[in-house]
């Protein structure tokens, strides 16, 4: 009794959003909306950047809540991991084991994901495995990776794009002796940006209106903050940046907005860690779920300069970086201002003995067809190496994730025609973009992946659950 009370709040709590979503004309643009797309960012007040408090994720207890988020400018409904949106960042070291509760306070079912994390099928958030509303579930897994930057987010039957957009996701970083040895900035030096994005209703609180091709919303968040700004010392910065919007893709610049200079930055690490060497970029393309690790120097600039991060695409102003007047020494032995540093071997996989070819068609199937939780779609002999042919006959992007390991990507044809360096090393996500072909090697050689059954899918999670999603078993 006192259970279906609970839920029935839970679903008149959320009544406002969900009824208003499905109605277009109540959505409002934000005036926040007009001055992000400013050159500078105009005289728009701006608000703290949210920061989640970081936890071990060891006898962790995760809980998903119908709740509300202070947003800066407003205080939004929201569906969040322990009231927090983002949850709260999971760090953890490599070789530990993660055992994390996961509490279900929300209206429906659900099942959360480690995305990045090689762990066996029942610990995967698959589908598969939701549990009911008002009820727990335990995830219990060695951590075998090595340093990086994951996250965690719904992954539930037709509900993703919703659960994630109301708010469910947080970071999940991985440490490690090798990344340790490099001293990189640390403490409040180290912050991880979530960005997304997000339309809200007259209410002030977010709606929820997508069509088949995606959810664009119409304001920027960076870490569920309208209109940031951080504080930053005369100091080298380490930013763990995760593309976390449902639909949108971005690239990213950083400008000082006295002269619209735009300041490069030094790239470090993508989805699964650290990158064979460093690179000095100006600008990064990131899809839906993708992950960068950058050092950015503000050690010579004055007080007082104010600095973007934009996205050209929008030419909205994601997030000001405000430099006071504390210098703090760098003592990292990777440099924040050249590239082409060594950084960690990535060792080449060994030839493929297979080549399977996808087509992401439309915006609902892969080769043909929409995914069938109860259908497995192809098998894989574990320990093999094989060649992952991506194509697709349009509606891109199409972000293309893969569960249960990390693949390296070998050639990017037609479209943009080259692979980036940011797809350097060990990637878990790669866009695929109208007129591409886009080849990876693939293998799946841990443990945990001994007869596991993972997902392949489009990260535009209303492509997602529209259906662009395929079942895979590991066989041994
Ligand atoms: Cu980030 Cu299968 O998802
Ligand atoms: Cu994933
Ligand atoms: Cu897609």
């Amino acid at each position: 009794m006192k259970k279906k009370t609970f839920a029935l709040l839970g679903v008149m709590a959320f009544a406002g959003v969900t009824i208003l979503s499905s109605c277009q004309k109540d959505e409002v643009d934000d005036v926040s909306e007009v001055a992000l797309k400013g050159p500078s960012g105009g005289t728009v007040t701006r608000y703290p950047l949210y920061i989640p408090p970081t936890v071990t994720p060891a006898g962790f207890n995760l809980t998903a809540n119908v709740g509300t988020t202070n947003m800066g400018s407003r205080i939004s409904n929201s569906w969040t991991f322990n009231n927090g949106m983002p949850g709260p960042t999971l760090v953890v070291n490599s070789g530990s084991t993660a055992s994390i509760n996961f509490q279900n306070n929300l209206p429906e079912e659900s099942i959360v994901h480690w995305h990045g994390l090689i762990v066996d099928h029942a610990n995967d958030g698959h589908p598969n495995q939701a549990i009911a509303s008002n009820t727990s579930r335990s995830y219990n897994f060695p951590v075998i990776q090595r340093a990086g930057f994951s996250w965690y987010h719904p992954h539930t039957h037709l509900k993703t794009g919703k659960q994630v957009y109301f708010g469910l996701a947080g970071g999940f970083i991985i440490r490690d002796a090798e990344e340790s040895g490099l001293s990189l900035p640390s403490g409040s030096m180290e912050v991880p940006l979530v960005l997304r994005d997000a339309t809200f209703n007259s209410a002030g609180n977010l709606s929820y209106s997508p069509t088949a091709g995606g959810m664009n919303g119409k304001v920027s968040l960076v870490n569920g903050t309208i209109n940031p700004y951080l504080d930053v010392q005369k100091a080298v910065y380490r930013f763990r940046i995760l593309n976390g919007a449902n639909s949108r893709v971005y690239d990213l610049r950083l400008v000082n907005t006295t002269n619209n200079a735009q300041i490069p930055f030094v790239l470090i690490g993508n989805d699964g860690g650290l990158l064979p060497s460093s690179h000095l970029i100006s600008s990064v393309v990131m899809s839906n779920g993708e992950r960068v690790d950058i050092l950015a120097d503000f050690r010579n600039y004055a007080n007082g300069t104010k600095l973007m991060l934009k996205d050209n695409r929008t030419g909205w102003s994601l997030l000001e970086f405000r430099v006071g007047n504390t210098s703090v020494a760098y003592t990292g032995s990777v440099s924040p201002t050249t590239g082409g540093q060594f950084l960690s071997v990535v060792p080449a996989l060994p030839n493929p003995d297979t080549t399977r070819i996808f087509s992401f068609d439309g915006m609902t199937k892969i080769n043909g067809i929409e995914y069938d939780m109860n259908r497995v779609d192809w098998t894989v002999p574990y320990g093999r190496t094989e060649l992952w042919r991506f194509v697709t006959n349009g509606n891109a992007p199409h972000p293309v994730h893969i569960h249960g390991a990390v693949f390296q990507v070998v050639s990017r044809t037609g479209g943009r025609n080259q692979v980036y360096v940011w797809e350097q090393g060990w990637k878990d996500t790669v866009l695929l973009e109208n007129n591409e072909t886009v080849t990876v090697k693939i293998r799946f050689n841990d443990d945990c992946n001994r007869n596991s059954l993972y997902l392949m899918h489009c990260h535009k999670l209303e492509h997602e659950d529209g259906g662009m999603m395929a079942n895979f078993m590991v066989v041994d």
